[in-house]
């Protein structure tokens, strides 16, 4: 990969002299699905697939942009003095927004640079393709001018950078498990206050497989906010009897004593899945730590149910994966990932039964949906690095 990319950014930008090549992976939730921005806990891991960039310091302010992911989009020019998100700057409003958080935290960039991307995680897929190129450019931004950050921080840039100048109201999972990311393990992260542990994830004889429901998440975005405004509004008539900052305060029983200052049915459901997910999550990891991976899985499944009935994020593509998945023998836990509407589901399955998994659940969906998902068997990866 890094001869391809060093290859094309001569192409693209001339020549390549004095590029240096980065990676960041992408990420797979394994349980904790819309709890961190209800104050609960998360279990992500970084993969083995991200985004690969090839960059170069320049001499002046400009900021040249190419993806050969989006190969007919051409160069995409701009400028260190012209860090506004506009529609027309594309997928460059990314890496512009991370930029621009730079300058807001006190870090002003001095120079320019030109920047060829290739990603190999699937378009559109939920798995982060976003965070994964914004961990990146932070991550360029401190090697090339020494800027004092952690990777934690630049989880925060790039978290602050979509809610601010992309205006997607994100939590901060996903671009904490690229940027701390941990070859075979998982992050067990408390979102309130952002301590977190890792995890060994050794699953003897089974395997991690993501199913792609290649329904790209439109409506999503809105839908997004509508759940956490949800939650938000739950989470005020909640505070008023009983004494919480977040919802992942409350423990089931808590929520179900005072589930009733909920104003609506539909609140109610919102509220009830962080709080549970929140606690299926923290069960999840000390199944994990017995070596229960059986457990784990049925949480998992719990997960999902919890997803579709009560949180109302999961849609056919996603529910016909999953329960087709569940019929597979050899399947330990199946379930929607990230933020659901579309994207992906994760799955933990046998070795042994991964082959019949991706042609009885791949047949089963392209007979119900009309066209094929596509299926990936990951393995989990570290976080950024020059490479
Ligand atoms: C998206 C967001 C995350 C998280 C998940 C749902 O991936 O970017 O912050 O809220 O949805 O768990």
């Amino acid at each position: 990969m890094k001869e391809t990319i060093l290859a094309k950014f001569a192409e693209v930008f001339g020549d390549g002299e004095g590029a240096a090549t980065y990676f960041a992976p992408g990420r797979v939730n394994l349980i904790g699905e819309h709890t961190d921005y209800n104050g609960g806990h998360v279990f992500p891991c970084a993969l083995t697939i991200g985004t690969y960039g090839a960059a170069r310091k320049r001499q002046d302010r400009k900021l040249r942009f190419f993806s050969m992911n989006f190969e007919k989009l051409g160069v995409i020019e701009s400028s260190l003095d012209d860090l506004v998100p506009s529609r027309e700057a594309g997928w460059t409003n990314y890496p512009k927004g991370v930029m621009w958080a730079f300058g807001e935290r006190g870090m002003e960039i001095p120079f320019g640079m030109d920047l060829l991307l290739n990603g190999n995680i699937p378009n559109g897929s939920g798995l982060s393709s976003s965070a994964s190129l914004e961990v990146l450019t932070g991550f360029i931004l401190r090697d090339f001018f020494g800027f004092e950050v952690s990777n934690q921080d630049l989880a925060l840039i790039g978290q602050f950078s979509e809610n601010n100048f992309n205006k997607v109201n994100c939590g901060i999972m996903d671009q904490f498990a690229i940027a701390m990311g941990k070859k075979d393990h998982a992050i067990f992260l408390d979102t309130a206050d952002l301590s977190f542990e890792y995890a060994p994830i050794k699953l003897e004889n089974a395997k991690i497989v993501i199913a792609c429901s290649n329904k790209k998440r439109g409506l999503g975005d809105s839908k997004y906010n509508e759940r956490r405004s949800e939650c938000e509004t739950a989470l005020a008539e909640l505070q008023k009897v009983v004494k919480i900052n977040t919802l992942g305060d409350l423990d089931e029983e808590t929520f179900e004593k005072y589930k009733d200052a909920i104003g609506s049915d539909v609140r109610r459901k919102r509220a009830k899945h962080a709080v549970y997910e929140n606690q299926r999550t923290i069960q999840a990891v000390s199944a994990l730590k017995n070596n229960d991976v059986k457990r784990f899985g049925e949480l998992m499944n719990a997960s999902h149910v919890s997803l579709r009935d009560d949180y109302e994020v999961t849609g056919i593509e996603l529910d016909t994966l999953v329960e087709e998945a569940w019929k597979v023998e050899g399947v330990i836990g199946s379930r929607m990932t990230g933020a659901g509407f579309g994207g992906c589901t994760v799955s933990i399955v046998r070795d042994d039964a991964i082959d019949a998994f991706i042609e009885q659940v791949g047949r089963a969906y392209e007979a119900k949906i009309g066209y094929a998902a596509d299926f990936y068997v990951v393995e989990i990866g570290d976080g950024p690095c020059r490479i």
